[in-house]
């Protein structure tokens, strides 16, 4: 395929109305060629709804969605073809096995044959999967699973991979295996646009990303500076809600939060403060730790359950 000349996806006001709800409100964003870039977001934030757009699966109410340089809405078949996407949920075929869920899909990218056979088994490899190829569905663990929806969203070698939560609910080995792939897949040119949950994949393997809520996006940004931007370099937890540390936070006038076990401390010089803070109230009850985008996320979304 000829390469776009410009960004791989490229979103403008976009938007998206199940009824009256508003899933996807006017979010701009675009994701450049051979970046890793995420979408994060508490549940119900719109993650899934945006994916679904940029695969073609769900038209905009209003907005300009491109993706590869083609408008979703009138050519949705180039952009299926050089897409790869791993849905949120799994969606194997059960009465298959491995390598026949991997070789019946091919067919839809009219690889048949030899080639087929060959690149399934490629993938297998890839994804630490080989040994199963005569597994049914129903044999292998969730995160056997998983890596074999990646290595499906990877017959056609995708020029964008999508993927909605890749690794949730899995074991930490399964985790890893996935991230070294997708590590691998974007250093070999591949533009990754995922969504996750978890923090850590998200500063591992994302170059930008934007956090959602309520259908709008709230920053976006590199982990990095997110993190530097929102909550400095370092923070202090206090393990105890006691009334006398919440006069002391507020005669110092330090940025904190309150949460029903702990107070965060957060800002600019947060580290020099240690030596006062782990004095006056035992070191421990107190922790001293870098900021993390979790910190971030929590700042900016709230600890408000979110189930839906
Ligand atoms: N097909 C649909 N019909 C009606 N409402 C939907 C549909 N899909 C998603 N929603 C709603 O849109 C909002 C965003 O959902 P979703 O994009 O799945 O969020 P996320 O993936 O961030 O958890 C939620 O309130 C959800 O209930
Ligand atoms: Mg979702």
């Amino acid at each position: 395929m000829k390469e776009p000349q410009g960004d791989i996806v490229k979103a403008v006001k976009l938007s998206k109305a199940f009824g009256a709800l508003s899933a996807v409100e006017g979010i701009d964003f675009s994701v450049e060629k051979q970046e890793c870039f995420g979408f994060l977001g508490p549940n119900g934030a719109g993650k899934t709804t945006t994916i679904k757009m940029v695969s073609c699966f769900l038209e905009p109410t209003s907005g300009v969605l491109e993706v590869l340089g083609k408008n979703t809405q009138i050519e949705p078949r180039f952009i299926k073809r050089h897409m790869g996407l791993c849905p949120q949920e799994d969606n194997l075929d059960p009465d298959l096995t491995v390598e026949d869920n991997l070789r019946v899909f091919a067919r839809y990218f009219d690889i048949t044959g030899q080639e087929a056979r060959f690149r399934s088994e490629e993938l297998l490899q890839f994804m630490g999967l080989l040994a199963k190829r005569k597994s049914h569905i129903d044999e292998l663990s969730g995160g056997m699973k998983r890596r074999l929806m990646v290595a499906r969203s990877l017959l056609n070698k995708p020029t964008l991979l999508i993927l909605d939560e890749p690794t949730t609910g899995l074991d930490p080995q399964s985790r890893h295996q996935i991230w070294e792939s997708l590590y691998k897949l974007k250093s070999e040119g591949t533009t990754i646009l995922m969504t996750t949950h978890y923090m850590d994949e998200a500063s591992h393997l994302c170059d930008r990303l934007v956090i959602m809520d309520h259908g709008k996006i709230i920053v976006q940004g590199s982990p990095k500076a997110l993190v530097k931007q929102h909550m400095g370099s370092s923070v202090i937890e206090i393990a105890s809600v006691k009334e006398e540390v919440e006069k002391y936070l507020k005669a110092e006038k330090l940025e904190y939060e309150k949460t029903s076990t702990h107070f965060f401390i957060y800002g600019k010089n947060t580290a020099s403060l240690w030596p006062a803070i782990a004095g006056k109230f035992g070191e421990d009850s107190c922790a001293l730790r870098m900021a993390n985008l979790e910190d971030v996320f929590l700042k900016l979304t709230g600890r408000g359950l979110r189930d839906v």
